[in-house]
């Protein structure tokens, strides 16, 4: 087994080194405070291994995204969501009769408790939808209290699953003010959704095929990405034993952010705020690149890939051809390709090997299925639910699991005697200066 050497103090140590399927490699430091007196400091943690995994396999510098070892871009030509959720969460593809036994689950699961739809008119209408998500996947915990032994916990992943799309919809219809349309057990996972967002009760409505498609594509470029913000805090919440609907919970409300998948509403925001300024592209290039501006391109960047996100790549090419079948187009399809175009041009781009990310596109297919720009991540919560189940399940099946707990280095003040407030109030009136006279 390969060792790593590290010198302290005029000490040396030496630590397994921990080679990945793919030759990634760790530097296994489980040991370096016991043995050392030292901890790694890595905030942000872009250099620590917090698991190993089976699920999912990234190169940010190729641009090679795996589940469960097939590439993203075999898997987005011909599999469907229901196919890619069993893929992730059991780990091998399913035979005809898996499949069909777990889409009929998760079709026969998709109703919430009736009581839970009052839960909606707690909530003033402009609530966020990610708010409302967040809050009704905790609540499915009140609600399914079991979940100890493995029957349990299978149950309450399908449920979790098939409930959530629901749930999505419904915050969805509370938002515009229409009554709730509940799932039907003889559409696909993708195709209910559709029809509980926009079926009317006074109007049969057919899922239109280009919209099930791109939302099975949808969904699925945005199933697993190893350990992000979101996934790592599903792992972390499940460390202690949280059960799986209140982990789940807190991944979505860590999804929320605009850093990350937040971003995909900010794009929108940012890409129609360029329209209105007619277009002024370096204008938003140069604030971008300002150090004294807060202002970034939303949907550009990202922790691990360095070259280019392959799901961005597959969107791109999508939100052409779904624009194209729909018969319409969005000014922003073309306000995003030329942004693109010229942030990579620009050394400070290409320096910092800044690209277009899995929320630069995804935008411009939402908007063009009819999904409103608050429902984005909301949608990208429905696609990574599988992911974060899957690494719950991984994190809570490692017999070597831990409770994640990281360390710290505390820069504060050193002990110090503590001052009774009395003492304070002394001290203060003491030092309490005479107004100074105005002259007259
Ligand atoms: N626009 C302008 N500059 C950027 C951007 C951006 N979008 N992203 C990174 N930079 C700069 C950053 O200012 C820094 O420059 P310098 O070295 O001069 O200080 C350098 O690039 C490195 O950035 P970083 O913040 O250290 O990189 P990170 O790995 O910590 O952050 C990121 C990754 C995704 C949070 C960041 O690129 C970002 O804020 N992007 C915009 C938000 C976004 O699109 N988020 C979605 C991520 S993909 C979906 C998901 O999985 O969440």
């Amino acid at each position: 087994m390969k060792k790593a050497k590290l010198s302290l103090d005029g000490q040396d140590y030496e630590f397994p080194v921990l080679v990945g399927s793919e030759d990634e490699v760790g530097i296994d430091f489980t040991t370096l405070r016991n043995t050392t007196g030292a901890i790694g400091l890595d905030p942000g943690y872009g250099n620590t291994g917090s698991c190993t995994s089976t699920i999912t396999f990234i190169d940010g510098e190729k641009g090679i995204l795996q589940y469960r070892g097939y590439p993203i871009e075999e898997i987005a030509a011909s599999a469907s969501f229901a196919e890619v959720c069993y893929l992730l969460v059991y780990g091998h593809l399913p035979t005809v009769d898996e499949l069909r036994d777990f889409s009929d689950k998760l079709t026969h699961h998709s109703m919430i408790h009736e009581a839970m739809k009052d839960f909606f008119q707690g909530f003033p209408p402009t609530a966020h939808p990610m708010m409302v998500l967040s809050a009704m996947v905790a609540s499915l915990s009140a609600y399914y209290t079991r979940g100890a032994v493995d029957e349990d916990v299978d149950l309450n992943i399908i449920r979790l699953l098939a409930k959530v799309k629901t749930i999505a919809a419904f915050s969805y219809k509370r938002s515009i003010g229409q009554p709730f349309v509940y799932p039907r057990n003889d559409l696909s996972f993708t195709e209910d959704f559709l029809h509980m967002m926009f079926a009317v009760p006074s109007e049969p409505y057919v899922v239109p095929d280009v919209m099930d498609r791109a939302l099975n594509l949808l969904l699925i470029l945005h199933a697993d990405h190893e350990q992000n913000c979101s996934t790592s805090t599903v792992r972390m919440v499940g460390s202690s034993l949280s059960n799986l609907f209140a982990s789940i919970s807190s991944g979505i409300s860590a999804l929320w952010g605009p850093l990350h998948g937040g971003a995909n509403q900010k794009v929108i925001e940012m890409l129609e705020q360029i329209r209105a300024d007619g277009g002024d592209y370096q204008k938003y290039v140069d604030m971008a690149k300002d150090p004294e501006s807060d202002f970034r391109l939303m949907g550009f960047g990202h922790r691990v890939y360095k070259n280019f996100d392959p799901r961005a790549t597959i969107l791109k090419e999508a939100a052409a051809d779904v624009l194209a079948e729909l018969g319409t187009t969005d000014p922003l399809l073309e306000i995003a390709k030329n942004l693109e175009r010229i942030a990579l041009e620009d050394p400070f781009f290409v320096e910092r090997k800044l690209y277009p990310n899995v929320d630069f596109y995804s935008g411009i297919l939402y908007r063009a299925m009819g999904i409103p720009t608050e429902m984005f991540t909301v949608m990208f919560a429905l696609g990574r639910l599988p992911g974060w189940i899957a690494q719950w399940k991984e994190g809570r099946d490692d017999p070597k699991a831990k409770i994640s707990r990281p360390r710290q280095i505390y820069l504060g003040a050193t002990k110090r005697p503590f001052v009774p407030l009395e003492e304070r109030v002394v001290k203060e009136s003491a030092t309490v200066k005479e107004p100074e006279l105005v002259p007259a």
